[in-house]
């Protein structure tokens, strides 16, 4: 394989609609990075003193910037109530009123700019990975909840224990279960600011432990969020192959059950266009089903385009020996490739498949000069 980066960043922007209106949105982070930068100097006395007008005046700038954007918006919307009232709007308008109306109340410059940390909420709303995160905490919420009570368990009881082995040496320190909670959850989280400090053995001992015990109770908090981020791709990955893949001729007349475990062995793979996805003499591990684009076969002797919907590759699959042809994108394209062995099991559970796919692959075979 050659050429080919499947990298978000590179993916074609022609065949990508979600990445391009994420691109869309990013367009509306730098005004908000700008007035945050705002918010932030002016509430250093230096700068404030010099710089106020000017701050003030990017402030307003910013949420004038959002003020047509909403505007915009708006107007467009086809239900304009409905949403004025979603959750991104109101983020929106959080964006938009705050500095001006603060400004207007006669609440004085350096005030009013301190609403301008409301902006970080609109980073907050472009940020595409958000919709994800709160995506898989809804899913392991159970999971999650239980390692929270855990958590909250360890730390009651270690409490009462630090209570009970150092109340007697450091009375202001661990003098009520209240106040060694805070040792606690130093202790857990392993941030230890040793402002209270167990002096006993016992004491000593049982940070240690909650140390301990801290780290493995975070260490499960990762796993579980990894585990679901996993999940969570593995899911978004199977959608986008499973609408890619009913689309193909080839496929077009398996039951669901058929579709669906061909679905788990494709992998999608994006392909800038001018890129060879694979190169004549290399030895073959993949073929490939075209989705979306156009490709072109290249022999000693001839250019043959390929559509979408047609498929590549398989000849080397076949027979075992070297790639017959180079094979380049003629635009941007989306592929579902099926390495060797995937390509196998397909066979063996579908062999009417293989039979359609090596009498294409004869019958390209002979074209072929050798
Ligand atoms: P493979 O030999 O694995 O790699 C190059 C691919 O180009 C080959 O499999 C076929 O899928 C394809 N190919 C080779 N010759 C032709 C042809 N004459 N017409 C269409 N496709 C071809």
């Amino acid at each position: 394989m050659t050429d080919i980066d499947e990298s978000p960043s590179d993916r074609p922007r022609a065949i990508r609609p979600a990445w391009r209106r994420g691109l869309g949105l990013m367009g509306e982070a730098p005004p908000a990075m700008i007035g945050l930068a705002a918010f932030a100097l002016g509430t250093v006395p230096e700068v404030a003193a010099d710089w106020s007008a000017i701050l003030t005046a990017v402030c307003l700038a910013v949420a004038a910037v959002y003020t047509a954007r909403y505007a915009a918006q708006l107007a467009s919307a086809s239900s304009r109530l409905e949403w004025a009232l979603s959750v991104p709007a109101i983020v929106d308008l959080l964006a938009i009123l705050p500095v001006p109306l603060a400004l207007a109340s006669g609440a004085g410059p350096a005030p009013a700019r301190l609403f301008g940390a409301l902006w970080a909420l609109k980073l907050l709303r472009l940020n595409p990975a958000l919709a994800m995160l709160a995506r898989v905490i809804r899913n392991e919420r159970q999971s999650l909840a239980s390692v929270t009570m855990a958590f909250a368990v360890v730390v009651l009881i270690s409490a009462t224990l630090v209570y009970l082995a150092e109340r007697g040496a450091q009375p202001e320190a661990f003098g009520s279960v209240p106040a060694a909670l805070w040792w606690a959850v130093t202790t857990i989280t392993t941030t230890g600011y040793g402002d209270k400090v167990p002096a006993s053995l016992v004491g000593r001992i049982l940070a240690g432990g909650v140390m301990v015990s801290g780290i493995g109770l975070f260490a499960l908090w990762a796993g579980i969020l990894a585990s679901g981020f996993a999940q969570e791709l593995r899911r978004r990955e199977f959608l986008e192959s499973w609408d890619l893949v009913v689309r193909l001729p080839l496929f077009r007349d398996l039951g669901a059950s058929a579709l669906s475990d061909i679905t788990r062995l494709l992998k999608v793979q994006h392909c800038p266009a001018g890129s060879a996805v694979v190169r004549r003499g290399q030895p073959g591990d993949s073929m490939y089903f075209i989705a979306d684009g156009e490709a072109e076969v290249r022999t000693p002797t001839a250019r043959i385009p390929l559509a979408p919907g047609q498929f590549f590759g398989e000849m080397a699959l076949i027979s075992g020996a070297p790639r017959s042809a180079t094979v380049v994108a003629v635009t941007a394209m989306r592929l579902l490739r099926l390495d060797v062995v995937d390509f196998r099991e397909l066979a063996a559970r579908l062999p009417e498949l293989l039979e359609v796919i090596e009498a294409e692959g004869a019958r390209r075979g002979a074209a072929v000069p050798a």
